[in-house]
């Protein structure tokens, strides 16, 4: 089930370096509120699809929409413009500040005094901080003022998410963010992410864990070789099968072209779904 306009929309995007076509005509598309993962082996192209997305590397051939409307993204910058967060496993954070200078790193409030002076407004910025983290976040970050280099790296990825937040992103690009973490920050992740599904933010995960691929997403989407031959909601595939796509055992699986499905209602039906796609 397509909606009728996805939030990004990206149809036959070609990019090569030298002699490697590292995208080979890719059709990629998310709606808000979607969950996608996207996954291929090492050199598969997925961190090329991404920097073309966030305007790193501009295609040389196809186009893309974001919000229905035809966009050029030329540059990080506009990418950002656009709504779109990234989030890398070396995070873009500062280690030496505090996690609420971080949430409002490069977009600080500030207050006026003397009806001229404009200074930084510190407390309005923890305060703001704070409240995305426990509300959004569900993390209590309340009285805590210790440079982020000490928390552990769950903590910083909160942090990282409260900022794309406080940016009110429309997509969140998460490169491995569960690589290194412990299983308890991995829940966490998952859950972070889950809310953003639920604030309607698409979210692109990319992941070389598979257990991790099936507790978050909607839907995979599988590169091979800078080809995608994999796309496919993720009760319609197995494990096996997406490792099959990925290293080339199974040619190609597209089961809905471009978007799929909504987030999910309050109690998935997995039985019916199932059923449904034999
Ligand atoms: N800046 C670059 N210059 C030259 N070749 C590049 C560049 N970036 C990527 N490539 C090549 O493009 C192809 C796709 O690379 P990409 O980094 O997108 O793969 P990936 O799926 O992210 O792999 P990994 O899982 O290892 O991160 C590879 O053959 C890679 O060597
Ligand atoms: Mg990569």
């Amino acid at each position: 089930m397509a909606s009728a306009s996805p939030l990004l929309e990206m149809t036959a995007i070609t990019k090569r370096f030298g002699g490697v076509r590292a995208l080979d005509e890719v059709d990629f598309a998310i709606d808000p509120g979607e969950v996608v993962a996207l996954v291929g082996e090492n050199g598969a192209g997925k961190s090329t699809l991404i920097k073309v997305i966030t305007g790193i590397h501009p295609p040389e051939g196809g186009s893309i929409r974001y919000r229905g409307k035809p966009v050029e993204v030329r540059s990080r910058r506009e990418s950002q413009q656009l709504g779109i967060e990234v989030l890398y496993q070396e995070l873009s954070l500062v280690g030496v500040m505090n996690a609420y200078q971080n949430v409002f790193l490069g977009k600080e409030l500030t207050k006026r005094y003397l009806g001229f002076i404009e200074l930084l407004d510190n407390e309005r910025m923890r305060l703001e901080a704070e409240r995305i983290l426990l509300e959004q976040l569900g993390m209590d970050f309340r009285g805590r003022w210790e440079p982020i280099f000490l928390m552990s790296g769950g903590q910083q990825q909160a942090i990282a998410l409260a900022r794309a937040i406080y940016a009110e992103a429309s997509l969140v690009i998460l490169d491995e963010p569960m690589a290194s973490l412990g299983v308890e920050e991995v829940e966490r992740t998952i859950a972070i992410i889950q809310r953003l599904r639920e604030s309607r933010v698409a979210v692109i995960v990319i992941s070389h864990n598979l257990e991790h691929i099936f507790a978050v997403a909607d839907r995979l989407v599988v590169l091979r070789r800078g080809r995608k031959v994999g796309d496919v909601p993720k009760d319609r595939i197995t494990p096996e099968e997406a490792i099959a796509l990925m290293v080339g055992r199974l040619e190609e699986k597209i089961v809905t072209p471009g978007t799929v499905p909504a987030p999910p209602r309050e109690e998935p039906r997995r039985g019916d779904r199932r059923s449904e796609s034999r």
